[in-house]
């Protein structure tokens, strides 16, 4: 089994000092509204993936008017321990893995954590960008060799239409693009091949859970769709990437950007055979969300062998009763060790869970322990 065994605040939001153990099961995190319950699963996401699931900037995460913040936790799995140490000063982020210090991604694959907020609504209902970053750190979270195509590939993007941002002659401009278009085709073309099979994974496992959650057994399906015409099993992938390109070459010189590529690309969510950001009701989109992430726990239980940590921050006022109780059989069905907050008390959990959990209240950045039940 894999969890996290306990956790070390220092000016951290709202947390001035914080020392917590948790239970290797069920964490409920409970507390009135602003008292800071997303703010500790903020914390232990961070350990696991170095960003928020909030906010791309590190300083807004050290306690004001201070800038600085430093997280520790002690994660186990199997019979092993690692000591996981953050720290922020200075605008410096310093990652250190027992006594190791590390890169900022280096451990992206390590302590595999999966978070769902009601904030996740927002990969189904709005534009593209916000699910292209959604995916990109799944893939990259599922394979090391992704975050490294993908990471050449933005390099190549930003070089090249750098390139194309400069006033040339036209010949000069053509000549100096071609090396530029190989390493874009190349590397854009691994993301997508990459992109595609995530695709077909998530909502190979995505679905079953959605129709489950679903009340009238409703289905989902997901579809990558490319910036270019491409066929799925991307045999002629390269060959069509640079077709496009050929194609685009005047809009691009008048744009002065690059238009073709997998930094446009998006990721249809599907329910009952239409387009659900512009079709589905708020549950729908909500329910669809959800099951993208549960579809995420199996999977990266399949690649790693053990269950992610799974955080689900103030879940259970948005769903209706079906819901609520889909998800907490989901949750005593695995054997993640999981985060829950919520602003009210829960109210029944499945009997696998009961006694298997600490109660933890917040107040204003300050945490108490209840320890309850037998088995905690
Ligand atoms: N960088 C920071 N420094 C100090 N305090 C902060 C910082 N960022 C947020 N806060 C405080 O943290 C509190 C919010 O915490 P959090 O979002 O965890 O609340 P919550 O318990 O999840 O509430 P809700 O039930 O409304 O979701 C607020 O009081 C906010 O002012
Ligand atoms: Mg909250």
């Amino acid at each position: 089994m894999f969890y996290l065994e306990s956790l070390f605040l220092n000016n951290f939001r709202n947390y001035s000092k914080l020392r917590i153990d948790f239970h290797p099961r069920l964490n409920i995190i409970l507390g009135e509204n602003g008292q800071g319950k997303t703010n500790l699963i903020e914390a232990v996401f961070f350990l696991s993936v170095t960003r928020s699931f909030r906010t791309n900037r590190d300083q807004d995460l050290a306690g004001l008017p201070e800038q600085y913040f430093f997280i520790k936790g002690q994660f186990v799995k199997d019979d092993f321990n690692n000591l996981l140490q953050i720290s922020y000063n200075d605008k410096q982020l310093k990652v250190v893995i027992d006594n190791d210090r590390k890169g900022r991604f280096d451990h992206l694959q390590q302590f595999p954590i999966v978070a769902f907020s009601p904030d996740d609504l927002l990969i189904v209902r709005e534009g593209p960008a916000i699910r292209r970053r959604y995916i990109n750190l799944e893939a990259s979270r599922l394979n090391q060799l992704y975050f490294l195509e993908l990471r050449a590939y933005h390099r190549v993007l930003l070089q090249r239409s750098k390139l194309l941002k400069e006033n040339r002659n036209r010949r000069d401009l053509e000549k100096l693009l071609e090396p530029w278009d190989d390493s874009l085709i190349t590397h854009g073309s691994a993301v997508i091949r990459f992109r595609k099979e995530l695709v077909r994974q998530l909502a190979k496992e995505a679905a079953p859970i959605f129709s489950r959650m679903s009340v009238e057994q409703e289905e989902l399906s997901l579809n990558y769709t490319c910036s270019f015409a491409s066929d799925d099993n991307c045999v002629d992938l390269e060959k069509q990437f640079r077709e496009a390109l050929l194609k685009k070459r005047e809009l691009e010189f008048r744009r002065q950007t690059t238009v073709v590529g997998p930094h446009l690309d998006d990721l249809c969510i599907i329910i009952n055979g239409r387009d659900s950001r512009k079709y589905s009701s708020q549950g729908q989109k909500r329910t669809a969300a959800l099951a993208l992430k549960m579809a995420e726990v199996t999977m990266l239980r399949q690649k790693n062998g053990s269950w992610p940590i799974l955080l689900l921050d103030d879940v259970f006022s948005e769903f209706d009763g079906q819901r609520k109780e889909q998800l907490l059989d989901f949750l005593a069905g695995i054997n993640s060790q999981c985060f829950l907050t919520s602003a009210v008390a829960l109210e029944k959990l499945p009997a696998e869970l009961a006694g298997c959990y600490y109660k933890i209240n917040v107040q204003r950045g300050i945490i108490s322990h209840e320890k309850d039940g037998p088995g905690s």
